[in-house]
């Protein structure tokens, strides 16, 4: 990564008001100016940018972060590209990362075969379009594929010869060893180098950056196999990639399309659905979710219907899970996948079976129902008590609960007795009750104690950083430490340190954080509305009622931190003395009147 101050100085001459400027029309409104969220559907501005804190935080949806973030999420970049591409706005140099000897021969590897992999791909277009390409031509304009859609994926053909693109490629003066490593040939002690495709349509693989990594190739017809793909080379991870995303990742729906199959994909995007993409040939991995991740939060899932269909499905929706995304379940009967269906019934029945697309917990529950005789009382009671078990995974209750509901209506089953069962699944595995898990961004706010806590913590945090003149009046009683939440102690530290210092400003703390989630929290701790503990905003030309405000606040914020710390005791005599003197100054602080 490129060094602290250099980051800094990238961000401080791209004023964040003049970035979003370019993309977003904004409006000053008081000290701040306000706009059309870009990153969700609004029809009145709840999109702030602040100048002062050079920071965006949008009220509606909750992203925000400083300008970096902002080019992340608008580009839909990492955060090393967004500190490229506002270096470059800026005119500011970076400096190059220093490659070991190991490293230079890699990428100069890795090079290579992206320029052999684009010359193929030239040479499979050509092909496709000259007269020995005809078959190939024909068989895709059976498909049903236009000439547009056929040259915006560079489709291609790869002739009955199985030595022409070794040929081809080593014209071109590329080694054999290089075409081997790009997966394009093999050597065989008899024959010499030949072909990996021939006789077949060509799909490029590219990258989210448009670079053919690898390709798949498809007989005409029946054959076997019915598609044959690249192996995995040094720039082709098929765990990494998602065929499409080149494409799907600038549709700016709030969703993705996750299939099977290119003609799948490509049969969507022409359909309209640029949101499209498909694993390659191999299960979905993590790796992809988290790929996914970066441009949205909801993933429809588009299986075939069968048996390895609904498997490879049920998979998906535990690893889209663990990385934090919803997905849906699309029903496409009678048909077998989307190209067919769309091809028979048209994009707008397609459309209306997204909008129907299953839950996939509800999607879970109807496959393994189908596995128990619903009339037979013994199989019924065992079918119950899998989904009782299904619900425990659920550790929120007010969440459980609408599952609970739903599903016993669904099922048509008594949903008291389906409580009782819960509960006693929960005390026979000794689960103990489910613990709260935690919000995963501060959307989905909810009204337990530990939320209070926290949103007093960022409500003092805002405060300070608005009004830092009112550190002094409370600087006895507040440190860092009283902020438990880890993310929200360092804010504080360096905020604390900043007031004192007499600088700071809060979106070059944002700029320690690659992911987008901890920029997105950090925007959320500075831009919490200032209201008292009752949630309603104070009166604030009234002094006294201010002050008594901001005791309740603090007073909240050091009796959490005082439990909290010491439940976390060690025992030893220092923490004693620590927990001794928290004490005291909790209860002076109660007695205390503060002056602003
Ligand atoms: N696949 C593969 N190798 C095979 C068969 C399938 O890599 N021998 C991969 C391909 O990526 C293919 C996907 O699995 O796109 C889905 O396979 P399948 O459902 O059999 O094919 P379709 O996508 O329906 O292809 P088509 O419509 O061309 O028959
Ligand atoms: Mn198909």
């Amino acid at each position: 990564m490129y060094p602290e101050d250099i980051v800094e100085e990238v961000r401080q001459k791209n004023n964040i008001v003049d970035v979003i400027s370019e993309h977003v029309r904004l409006q000053k409104k008081g000290g701040s100016y306000f706009g059309l969220c870009p990153f969700h559907g609004e029809k009145t501005p709840s999109f702030s940018v602040s100048p002062n804190k050079q920071m965006f935080y949008c009220f509606g949806c909750g992203v925000g972060g400083n300008v970096f973030s902002f080019v992340m999420r608008y580009e839909n970049a990492t955060f090393k590209e967004a500190v490229k591409i506002l270096a470059d706005r800026a005119g500011v140099k970076l400096p190059e990362i220093e490659l070991t000897a190991e490293m230079k021969k890699k990428a100069s590897e890795k090079s290579i075969l992206l320029e052999i992999n684009k010359e193929a791909a030239k040479y499979f277009y050509y092909s496709l379009r000259s007269p020995q390409g005809k078959n190939g031509y024909e068989y895709l304009q059976g498909r049903k594929l236009t000439d547009d859609t056929m040259k915006a994926w560079g489709l291609g053909y790869a002739n009955m010869y199985s030595d022409d693109l070794c040929k081809y490629l080593k014209g071109k003066g590329y080694s054999d060893e290089m075409i081997v490593k790009a997966g394009l040939a093999s050597r065989r002690e008899d024959k010499g180098m030949h072909d990996k495709f021939w006789n077949r349509v060509m799909f490029p693989i590219q990258d989210m950056n448009h670079k053919v990594i690898g390709f798949g190739g498809r007989v005409m017809g029946d054959g076997e196999p019915k598609y044959l793909n690249s192996p995995e080379t040094l720039v082709f991870d098929k765990s990494r990639n998602l065929y499409g995303l080149n494409f799907a990742r600038s549709s700016r729906k709030n969703r993705m399309i996750l299939c099977e199959g290119y003609m799948d994909v490509i049969a969507m995007h022409q359909a309209g659905f640029t949101e499209a993409v498909a694993s390659l040939g191999t299960a979905f991995t993590i790796g992809q979710a988290s790929l996914l991740k970066r441009f949205t939060d909801t993933v429809i899932l588009s299986y075939d219907s069968d048996g390895a269909g609904t498997k490879a499905a049920l998979r998906a929706i535990g690893i889209l899970r663990d990385a934090g995304l919803t997905g849906r379940v699309l029903d496409l009967k009678p048909y077998k996948d989307p190209d067919e269906f769309i091809k028979n019934l048209g994009a707008e029945e397609f459309e209306k079976r997204i909008d129907n697309a299953k839950n996939s917990f509800y999607f879970e529950i109807e496959v393994l129902a189908r596995g128990y005789d619903q009339n037979d009382p013994q199989e019924k009671t065992a079918f119950h008590r899998e989904v009782a078990k299904k619900l425990c995974t659920f550790t929120e209750d007010v969440e459980r609960n609408n599952y609970l509901e739903g599903i016993c209506r669904e099922y048509m089953i008594d949903s008291a007795g389906m409580r009782k069962l819960v509960m006693s699944v929960v005390n026979q595995t000794g689960l103990g009750t489910p613990v709260r898990e935690k919000p995963r961004s501060g959307m989905a706010a909810s009204n337990s104690p530990e939320d209070g806590i926290l949103k007093a913590q960022r409500i003092l945090i805002t405060w300070l950083c608005e009004e830092p003149d009112i550190y002094k009046s409370i600087a006895e009683y507040i440190s860092a430490a009283d902020f438990t939440d880890e993310l929200y102690g360092q804010v504080a530290n360096e905020l604390i340190s900043g007031i004192e210092s007499g600088g700071f400003v809060p979106a070059t703390l944002v700029s320690r954080f690659e992911e987008e989630e901890d920029q997105q929290k950090i925007a959320q701790i500075f831009n919490t509305k200032i209201t008292g503990l009752d949630g309603q905003p104070l009166a604030m030309d009234s002094i006294t009622d201010k002050e008594k405000a901001l005791k309740d606040i603090v007073l909240k914020v050091k009796e959490n931190s005082y439990e909290y710390h010491s439940k976390n005791l060690t025992g030893d005599v220092a923490s004693i003395d620590e927990a001794i003197r928290g004490k005291k100054q909790l209860e002076k602080l109660k007695m205390a009147t503060i002056r602003l």
